[in-house]
Protein backbone atom coordinates (compact mmCIF):
# COMPACT_ATOMS: atom_id res chain seq x y z
CA UNK A 1 0.00 0.00 0.00
CA UNK A 2 1.31 3.48 -1.06
CA UNK A 3 3.69 5.16 1.42
CA UNK A 4 2.84 8.75 2.30
CA UNK A 5 6.06 10.70 3.48
CA UNK A 6 5.40 13.48 6.06
CA UNK A 7 8.03 16.03 7.98
CA UNK A 8 7.53 16.61 11.36
CA UNK A 9 9.59 20.27 11.87
CA UNK A 10 10.93 21.18 14.82
CA UNK A 11 9.45 23.92 16.96
CA UNK A 12 11.14 26.93 18.53
CA UNK A 13 9.84 29.73 20.99
CA UNK A 14 11.49 32.64 20.02
CA UNK A 15 9.80 33.78 23.40
CA UNK A 16 7.81 32.38 26.28
CA UNK A 17 5.86 34.21 28.81
CA UNK A 18 4.79 32.64 32.36
CA UNK A 19 1.84 35.00 33.04
CA UNK A 20 -0.02 32.83 35.62
CA UNK A 21 -0.90 28.99 36.80
CA UNK A 22 -4.36 27.59 37.88
CA UNK A 23 -5.43 27.46 41.32
CA UNK A 24 -4.64 23.71 41.76
CA UNK A 25 -0.95 25.04 40.31
CA UNK A 26 -1.08 22.40 37.84
CA UNK A 27 -1.99 24.30 34.92
CA UNK A 28 0.45 27.06 33.61
CA UNK A 29 -0.72 29.87 31.06
CA UNK A 30 1.59 30.48 28.66
CA UNK A 31 2.19 32.62 25.43
CA UNK A 32 4.95 32.57 22.91
CA UNK A 33 5.82 33.00 19.82
CA UNK A 34 6.22 30.07 18.17
CA UNK A 35 8.28 29.29 14.36
CA UNK A 36 9.05 26.00 12.86
CA UNK A 37 12.69 25.31 11.71
CA UNK A 38 14.13 23.11 8.90
CA UNK A 39 15.32 20.54 11.10
CA UNK A 40 12.98 17.77 10.75
CA UNK A 41 12.10 13.85 12.20
CA UNK A 42 10.77 12.32 9.16
CA UNK A 43 7.66 10.13 9.26
CA UNK A 44 6.69 7.08 7.13
CA UNK A 45 2.72 6.11 7.25
CA UNK A 46 0.69 3.36 5.06
CA UNK A 47 -2.07 1.42 5.64
CA UNK A 48 -1.87 -1.99 6.90
CA UNK A 49 -3.49 -5.45 6.57
CA UNK A 50 -2.28 -5.95 10.15
CA UNK A 51 -4.71 -6.49 13.18
CA UNK A 52 -2.70 -3.76 15.04
CA UNK A 53 -1.07 -0.40 14.64
CA UNK A 54 2.63 -0.60 13.86
CA UNK A 55 4.92 2.14 15.41
CA UNK A 56 8.66 2.09 14.44
CA UNK A 57 11.01 4.71 15.80
CA UNK A 58 15.13 4.70 14.17
CA UNK A 59 17.26 7.25 13.78
CA UNK A 60 19.97 9.20 15.82
CA UNK A 61 17.14 9.77 18.83
CA UNK A 62 14.90 7.19 18.87
CA UNK A 63 16.29 5.37 22.23
CA UNK A 64 14.10 5.36 25.22
CA UNK A 65 10.77 6.49 23.57
CA UNK A 66 8.10 4.89 25.76
CA UNK A 67 5.91 2.69 24.41
CA UNK A 68 2.82 4.82 25.49
CA UNK A 69 4.33 7.93 23.36
CA UNK A 70 2.58 10.37 21.63
CA UNK A 71 1.71 8.47 18.54
CA UNK A 72 0.15 5.55 20.30
CA UNK A 73 -1.29 7.85 22.21
CA UNK A 74 -3.38 9.80 19.57
CA UNK A 75 -4.07 6.39 17.59
CA UNK A 76 -5.91 4.93 20.97
CA UNK A 77 -7.96 8.13 20.94
CA UNK A 78 -8.86 8.09 17.51
CA UNK A 79 -9.92 4.19 17.46
CA UNK A 80 -11.70 4.56 20.65
CA UNK A 81 -13.77 6.88 18.98
CA UNK A 82 -13.72 5.04 16.09
CA UNK A 83 -12.71 8.02 13.63
CA UNK A 84 -10.00 5.71 11.77
CA UNK A 85 -12.71 3.25 10.31
CA UNK A 86 -11.00 0.44 11.37
CA UNK A 87 -7.92 1.34 9.27
CA UNK A 88 -4.47 -0.02 10.70
CA UNK A 89 -1.43 1.91 10.06
CA UNK A 90 2.22 1.51 9.86
CA UNK A 91 4.37 4.11 11.47
CA UNK A 92 7.87 4.71 10.93
CA UNK A 93 9.74 7.70 12.16
CA UNK A 94 13.17 8.31 11.72
CA UNK A 95 14.06 11.15 14.71
CA UNK A 96 16.34 14.18 14.15
CA UNK A 97 14.68 15.94 16.82
CA UNK A 98 16.06 15.21 20.15
CA UNK A 99 13.82 14.42 23.05
CA UNK A 100 13.84 16.64 25.85
CA UNK A 101 15.50 19.55 23.77
CA UNK A 102 12.51 22.43 23.85
CA UNK A 103 11.65 21.46 20.09
CA UNK A 104 8.99 19.70 20.98
CA UNK A 105 9.53 16.39 18.94
CA UNK A 106 6.96 14.27 20.13
CA UNK A 107 4.42 17.09 20.03
CA UNK A 108 4.62 17.91 16.57
CA UNK A 109 4.96 14.32 15.49
CA UNK A 110 1.34 13.77 16.90
CA UNK A 111 0.42 16.96 15.04
CA UNK A 112 1.65 15.81 12.10
CA UNK A 113 -0.33 12.75 11.98
CA UNK A 114 -3.29 14.19 13.09
CA UNK A 115 -3.26 16.98 9.87
CA UNK A 116 -2.39 13.68 7.80
CA UNK A 117 -5.73 12.24 8.90
CA UNK A 118 -7.41 15.56 8.73
CA UNK A 119 -6.32 15.91 4.89
CA UNK A 120 -7.31 12.07 4.16
CA UNK A 121 -10.73 13.10 5.68
CA UNK A 122 -10.78 11.13 8.41
CA UNK A 123 -11.47 14.22 10.63
CA UNK A 124 -13.14 17.52 10.86
CA UNK A 125 -10.96 20.73 11.31
CA UNK A 126 -12.81 20.78 15.03
CA UNK A 127 -11.84 17.42 15.99
CA UNK A 128 -8.49 17.95 14.97
CA UNK A 129 -7.75 20.42 17.33
CA UNK A 130 -10.07 18.64 19.91
CA UNK A 131 -7.61 15.59 19.62
CA UNK A 132 -4.33 18.09 19.46
CA UNK A 133 -5.38 19.80 22.62
CA UNK A 134 -5.54 16.39 24.44
CA UNK A 135 -2.19 15.08 23.47
CA UNK A 136 -0.98 17.95 25.34
CA UNK A 137 -0.56 21.72 24.94
CA UNK A 138 1.51 22.34 22.31
CA UNK A 139 0.30 20.17 19.85
CA UNK A 140 -2.05 22.01 17.95
CA UNK A 141 1.04 24.47 17.40
CA UNK A 142 2.03 22.25 15.12
CA UNK A 143 -0.68 21.37 12.46
CA UNK A 144 0.76 23.64 10.23
CA UNK A 145 4.42 25.21 9.92
CA UNK A 146 3.12 28.22 9.93
CA UNK A 147 4.69 31.04 12.83
CA UNK A 148 2.04 31.50 15.49
CA UNK A 149 1.29 33.31 18.64
CA UNK A 150 0.00 31.47 21.47
CA UNK A 151 -2.02 33.04 23.93
CA UNK A 152 -2.22 32.93 27.42
CA UNK A 153 -6.04 31.13 27.23
CA UNK A 154 -4.59 27.97 24.81
CA UNK A 155 -5.67 29.47 21.47
CA UNK A 156 -3.32 30.30 18.42
CA UNK A 157 -2.71 32.60 15.97
CA UNK A 158 -0.96 32.66 12.65
CA UNK A 159 1.38 35.34 11.72
CA UNK A 160 1.98 36.82 8.28
CA UNK A 161 5.28 38.57 9.19
CA UNK A 162 8.47 36.99 7.96
CA UNK A 163 10.90 36.02 10.71
CA UNK A 164 14.23 35.81 9.11
CA UNK A 165 17.27 33.82 11.35
CA UNK A 166 19.51 31.42 10.57
CA UNK A 167 20.00 29.07 13.96
CA UNK A 168 22.85 27.44 15.91
CA UNK A 169 21.25 24.82 17.74
CA UNK A 170 23.09 24.16 20.61
CA UNK A 171 22.19 21.06 23.27
CA UNK A 172 24.31 19.20 26.05
CA UNK A 173 23.96 15.61 25.96
CA UNK A 174 21.66 16.25 28.95
CA UNK A 175 17.65 17.22 28.57
CA UNK A 176 14.72 19.15 30.19
CA UNK A 177 11.94 16.49 31.36
CA UNK A 178 9.52 19.72 30.72
CA UNK A 179 7.28 18.50 33.80
CA UNK A 180 10.04 19.35 36.01
CA UNK A 181 11.29 22.39 34.98
CA UNK A 182 7.65 23.56 35.40
CA UNK A 183 7.02 22.48 38.82
CA UNK A 184 9.87 24.37 40.21
CA UNK A 185 9.24 27.57 38.09
CA UNK A 186 8.66 30.72 40.54
CA UNK A 187 8.91 33.53 37.19
CA UNK A 188 5.82 35.04 36.25
CA UNK A 189 5.01 38.19 33.19
CA UNK A 190 2.75 40.12 32.48
CA UNK A 191 0.70 39.29 29.64
CA UNK A 192 2.22 40.60 26.42
CA UNK A 193 0.08 39.49 23.63
CA UNK A 194 -3.97 40.13 23.59
CA UNK A 195 -6.28 38.78 21.34
CA UNK A 196 -8.65 42.13 20.62
CA UNK A 197 -4.92 43.96 19.79
CA UNK A 198 -2.69 43.67 16.77
CA UNK A 199 0.57 42.59 17.49
CA UNK A 200 3.25 44.46 16.16
CA UNK A 201 6.42 41.83 15.92
CA UNK A 202 9.26 43.41 14.91
CA UNK A 203 13.02 42.91 15.13
CA UNK A 204 13.29 45.19 18.93
CA UNK A 205 10.79 43.53 20.61
CA UNK A 206 12.17 39.68 19.63
CA UNK A 207 15.45 40.69 20.73
CA UNK A 208 14.48 42.12 23.87
CA UNK A 209 11.86 39.62 25.21
CA UNK A 210 12.78 36.32 27.10
CA UNK A 211 12.21 32.92 28.07
CA UNK A 212 10.50 33.12 31.66
CA UNK A 213 11.91 29.29 32.12
CA UNK A 214 15.36 29.86 31.50
CA UNK A 215 15.31 30.77 35.22
CA UNK A 216 14.56 27.43 36.47
CA UNK A 217 16.36 25.18 34.01
CA UNK A 218 19.45 27.05 35.09
CA UNK A 219 18.93 26.82 38.44
CA UNK A 220 18.30 22.58 37.77
CA UNK A 221 21.36 22.45 35.45
CA UNK A 222 24.02 25.40 36.70
CA UNK A 223 26.11 24.28 33.44
CA UNK A 224 23.30 25.41 30.98
CA UNK A 225 23.75 29.14 32.11
CA UNK A 226 27.47 28.77 31.88
CA UNK A 227 26.97 27.29 28.48
CA UNK A 228 24.57 30.34 27.50
CA UNK A 229 26.94 32.60 28.96
CA UNK A 230 29.75 31.68 26.55
CA UNK A 231 27.30 31.51 23.64
CA UNK A 232 26.79 35.34 24.60
CA UNK A 233 30.21 36.28 23.77
CA UNK A 234 29.65 36.20 20.18
CA UNK A 235 29.70 39.51 18.88
CA UNK A 236 27.98 38.39 15.34
CA UNK A 237 25.06 36.73 16.73
CA UNK A 238 21.97 38.87 17.16
CA UNK A 239 20.64 36.66 20.10
CA UNK A 240 20.85 34.21 22.27
CA UNK A 241 17.53 32.35 24.05
CA UNK A 242 16.61 28.56 25.72
CA UNK A 243 13.48 27.47 23.71
CA UNK A 244 11.00 25.96 25.30
CA UNK A 245 11.81 24.25 28.89
CA UNK A 246 15.36 23.26 27.11
CA UNK A 247 17.46 21.88 27.34
CA UNK A 248 18.46 22.91 23.64
CA UNK A 249 20.24 27.18 23.41
CA UNK A 250 19.40 28.82 20.14
CA UNK A 251 21.77 30.97 18.83
CA UNK A 252 20.48 33.53 16.30
CA UNK A 253 22.16 34.92 13.62
CA UNK A 254 20.71 37.28 10.02
CA UNK A 255 24.11 36.35 8.93
CA UNK A 256 24.43 32.73 7.44
CA UNK A 257 28.18 33.22 7.16
CA UNK A 258 29.19 34.13 10.69
CA UNK A 259 26.45 31.30 11.89
CA UNK A 260 28.66 28.90 9.57
CA UNK A 261 31.40 30.09 11.32
CA UNK A 262 30.25 30.05 14.71
CA UNK A 263 29.55 26.00 14.36
CA UNK A 264 32.74 25.46 13.15
CA UNK A 265 34.34 26.55 16.25
CA UNK A 266 31.74 25.44 18.55
CA UNK A 267 32.33 21.77 17.37
CA UNK A 268 35.29 22.15 18.25
CA UNK A 269 35.24 24.11 21.73
CA UNK A 270 32.03 22.26 22.74
CA UNK A 271 32.81 19.00 21.99
CA UNK A 272 29.92 17.98 25.26
CA UNK A 273 27.66 19.76 23.07
CA UNK A 274 25.36 18.69 20.07
CA UNK A 275 25.73 21.56 17.57
CA UNK A 276 23.80 21.96 14.42
CA UNK A 277 22.61 24.95 11.86
CA UNK A 278 19.22 25.48 10.82
CA UNK A 279 16.58 28.38 9.92
CA UNK A 280 13.72 29.37 10.37
CA UNK A 281 11.08 28.18 7.65
N1 LIG B 1 6.90 10.68 19.41
C1 LIG B 1 7.80 10.99 20.35
N2 LIG B 1 9.01 11.48 20.00
C2 LIG B 1 9.90 11.85 20.94
N3 LIG B 1 9.70 11.76 22.26
C3 LIG B 1 8.52 11.29 22.68
C4 LIG B 1 7.52 10.89 21.76
N4 LIG B 1 6.46 10.49 22.47
C5 LIG B 1 6.78 10.62 23.76
N5 LIG B 1 8.01 11.10 23.92
C6 LIG B 1 8.66 11.40 25.24
O1 LIG B 1 8.44 12.77 25.53
C7 LIG B 1 9.47 13.27 26.36
C8 LIG B 1 9.99 14.62 25.83
O2 LIG B 1 9.05 15.59 26.03
P1 LIG B 1 9.38 16.96 26.74
O3 LIG B 1 9.95 16.71 28.11
O4 LIG B 1 8.16 17.79 26.60
O5 LIG B 1 10.58 17.52 25.82
P2 LIG B 1 10.50 18.46 24.56
O6 LIG B 1 10.53 19.82 25.13
O7 LIG B 1 11.72 18.18 23.77
O8 LIG B 1 9.23 18.16 23.85
C9 LIG B 1 10.57 12.26 26.35
O9 LIG B 1 10.63 11.62 27.59
C10 LIG B 1 10.16 11.29 25.26
O10 LIG B 1 10.58 9.99 25.53
MG1 LIG C 1 7.29 18.61 24.87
Amino acid sequence: MEIHKLKSNAKININLNITGRSSSKKIHFIESLVVFIGLSDLINIQETNSKSHKIIFKGKFYKDIPKKNTVFKLLNLLDNKKLLRKKKYKITIKKNIPQKSGMGGGSMNAATILSFFFKKGLLSLNQTKSYAKKISSDVILGLNNKAKILYSNGNVKEIKKKIKYTVLLVKPFYGCATKKIFAINKTFSKKQYFSNKKININERMIVQSKNDLERSAFKKYPKLKTLKNKLLENQKAEFVRMTGSGSTLVVYFKSKVSAKNALKMYKRKLNKCWCILSKII
